[in-house]
């Protein structure tokens, strides 16, 4: 691939990503996923490390990146944080400086605090891949969302999109509504009162408080996890009274178009924001290919941003 000298040095959300620079991407992510064992492709970064920086749980973010990695020849140290010098109290900064110093090329880091990927690549000079701060983006799996989209639905401009559950603490949400609305979709947002942020993307995309109203002849319903761990107290109201509310089945989806997608970044919890039948029914159903389609995306970003002998 001849390299993009424009692509970012770093990923750090999706707002400043250009039209062609998604398009490039998710050419690159297509071949992927189409060549997904390619030995040729073993050599694009043989010899180059990349760190593994989670501050936070994951199984499905932490692992794609590693097999990303593992692709395109790279080896990955995947710091186990809880057993490393941060639990003793070094900031991440010296942590990361002294990954740097033993000839790691790039740091992926999820932290919990927003902007915390942002800062660290403001004072280190190899690249930071955001994989989540806080309520704040998660880049990666913006990309690999509307990548997902777009294969389902052959384009995304004039797509109509729902983004359904805890819109408050979703870096998902923000990170795909930045590339919809870059790419031309009309976005509804749907979340109880409480879960909805003031001045959220003002004026660009339609918030709807009720969920069979929000999804009414969508597209594309993409159902997101409550993020206890993120709130201060019970601002929810129990789980069957959210089920019954705000989780989507067979019955509520019927007033989407018929051929529909059901999106969920993942972890699920079923029987709560989303029917366990539902998310299991291939007809609807894309949740596999989104994790599939992870792994060609991350594929794809670490091509973009190390490929070029950066
Ligand atoms: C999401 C995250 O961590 O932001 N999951 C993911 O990366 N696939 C969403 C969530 O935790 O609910």
């Amino acid at each position: 691939m001849k390299p993009d000298l424009n692509f970012p040095r770093h990923c750090l959300g999706t707002e400043h990503f250009t039209l062609d620079q998604i398009a490039g991407l998710f050419d690159r992510a297509e071949y992927y996923l189409t060549h997904p064992k390619d030995g040729a492709n073993a050599s694009i970064l043989s010899g180059r490390v990349i760190a593994n920086l989670f501050f936070e749980n994951s199984t499905r973010t932490q692992t794609a990146f590693e097999i990303a990695a593992w692709r395109l020849g790279a080896r990955v140290s995947s710091l186990s944080i809880a057993h490393s010098s941060i639990s003793k109290g070094e900031t991440v900064l010296d942590t990361a400086q002294n990954l740097r110093a033993m000839g790691v090329d790039a740091i992926v880091m999820r932290h919990p605090d927003n902007f915390a990927a942002r800062d660290l690549a403001a004072q280190i000079d190899i690249p930071v891949i955001n994989a989540g701060d806080g309520t704040n983006e998660h880049p990666t799996q913006g990309l690999l969302d509307v990548f997902t989209m777009q294969r389902h639905k052959k384009t995304v401009a004039g797509l109509r999109v729902a983004i359904c559950g805890d819109i408050a603490h979703s870096r998902v949400a923000r990170s795909n509504i930045h590339l919809l609305l870059k790419m031309g979709a009309v976005v509804h947002v749907i979340a109880p009162p409480v879960l909805m942020p003031e001045n959220y993307f003002t004026g660009k995309v339609q918030y709807f408080d009720n969920l069979s109203d929000g999804i009414r002849g969508v597209d594309v319903v993409m159902m997101l996890r409550i993020q206890k761990e993120r709130m201060q107290q019970t601002e929810i109201p129990g789980v069957r009274e959210y089920a019954f509310h705000w989780g989507l089945d067979h019955q509520k989806l019927k007033s989407a178009k018929p051929d529909a997608i059901v999106m969920h970044p993942g972890p699920i919890n079923r029987g709560v924001e989303l029917d366990a039948a539902l998310a299991d029914d291939p007809k609807y159903s894309v949740i596999l290919d989104q994790v599939k389609n992870g792994v060609a995306i991350r594929t794809a970003i670490f091509e973009s941003i190390l490929g070029g002998g950066k």
